[in-house]
């Protein structure tokens, strides 16, 4: 293969915090090794256009502290289609392109793999979603602060629903998958937390806000995945307890995209830090179609199809836990 004298690096999907310091790791890595970076705006949108911006070491100063994404973020219709590839392929060989760091979820690494595969070009991907549902990691970029974010706002949602003696349903993001709840859950103390890898059904649900008033509870939090299947809906959800349990004063508070903003944490900082450094070093060192991922505390390479394929485990102790820490 021949020696990688320029690389590109996008964000693409839904943004997370810690993107922005894992571009500034990317170009500086880059810097170090004495590489050229391009940053390519938009995704694999702007891949296929050719919006690319050269980036150097001082680009990227003032960014790590910052959420979202500077190089913006899309979902390409177009890069699905094998028309829309070619002209991607075009657009990185005119510009001198010849390997790529991608940043997001997995549908950014199904294109990825499909793209590297089809034009035999180098890629590696970083595991950014706040959704943590990628296997071959424990933590995806943004996870973390996402966390630590709606644990403040259940916090003060607290504040407002024991001054009023009310039960809230709280919908928390996490497309598939629980992480997310569970682990605001157990963090804000919740009453209750309905996942989509655990099907408690509406009657338990029923018994255990009983329950919960019998023992002296006057308000309640219920932590809902937005992919739970209990109900059709949070406010469904609301509506059938209202009618069952007319003692309850119910209220329900969709967190929406506020929980992909802010600042990233300081562990998503490092941790973007090191995936970066991770992806162009194995860039350099020959290897692609691989995600850099933490496992047991070191960055690990995981194959793209295994990180796509594979399933990101719900930690059945933490439901222990939380089912003790509700009694
Ligand atoms: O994957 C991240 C995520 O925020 C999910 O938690 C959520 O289901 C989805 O993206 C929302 O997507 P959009 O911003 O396109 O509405």
């Amino acid at each position: 293969m021949d020696k990688i004298k320029k690389i590109g690096v996008l964000t693409s999907g839904g943004d997370s915090p810690g993107m922005n310091a894992a571009i500034r790791a990317v170009v500086r890595t880059c810097a170090y090794h004495e590489v050229e970076c391009a940053g390519i705006y938009r995704g694999f949108e702007g891949m296929i256009e050719g919006d690319f911006v050269n980036l150097n070491a001082r680009s990227v100063k003032g960014i790590i502290n910052k959420g979202g994404t500077f190089l913006k973020s899309a979902r390409s219709k177009e890069f699905m289609t094998k028309q829309g590839r070619k002209k991607a392929f075009q657009s990185l060989k005119n510009a001198n392109i010849d390997a790529l760091v991608t940043i997001g979820g997995d549908g950014t690494f199904t294109g990825s793999m499909i793209f590297s595969n089809e034009f035999n070009f180098p890629v590696i991907g970083i595991p950014g979603t706040i959704d943590n549902d990628i296997f071959g990691t424990s933590h995806t970029l943004g996870y973390d602060t996402a966390l630590n974010t709606i644990v403040d706002v259940i916090d003060k949602i607290r504040d407002t629903a024991s001054s009023h003696n009310r039960l809230f349903f709280v919908e928390v993001m996490g497309r598939d998958v629980g992480h997310i709840a569970l682990n605001v859950g157990v963090g804000a103390g919740a009453e209750e937390i309905l996942i989509p890898e655990e099907n408690l059904g509406l009657d338990r649900l029923l018994d255990s806000l009983i329950r919960s008033k019998e023992s002296g509870k006057s308000s309640s939090i219920v932590v809902v995945a937005e992919g739970d299947k209990i109900g059709k809906n949070v406010f469904e959800l609301k509506d059938y307890v209202e009618e069952h349990l007319p003692e309850y004063e119910v209220r329900v508070s969709v967190l929406g995209h506020m929980q992909r903003g802010g600042a990233p944490s300081c562990f998503d900082r490092v941790l973007a830090s090191r995936m970066g450094v991770k992806a162009i070093e194995s860039l350099l060192e020959g290897d692609s179609n691989f995600m850099v991922g933490l496992l047991n505390d070191k960055i690990q390479l995981t194959p793209l199809e295994k990180a796509i394929k594979g399933q990101s485990k719900i930690n059945k102790e933490l439901i222990r836990v939380s089912d003790i820490m509700t009694t």
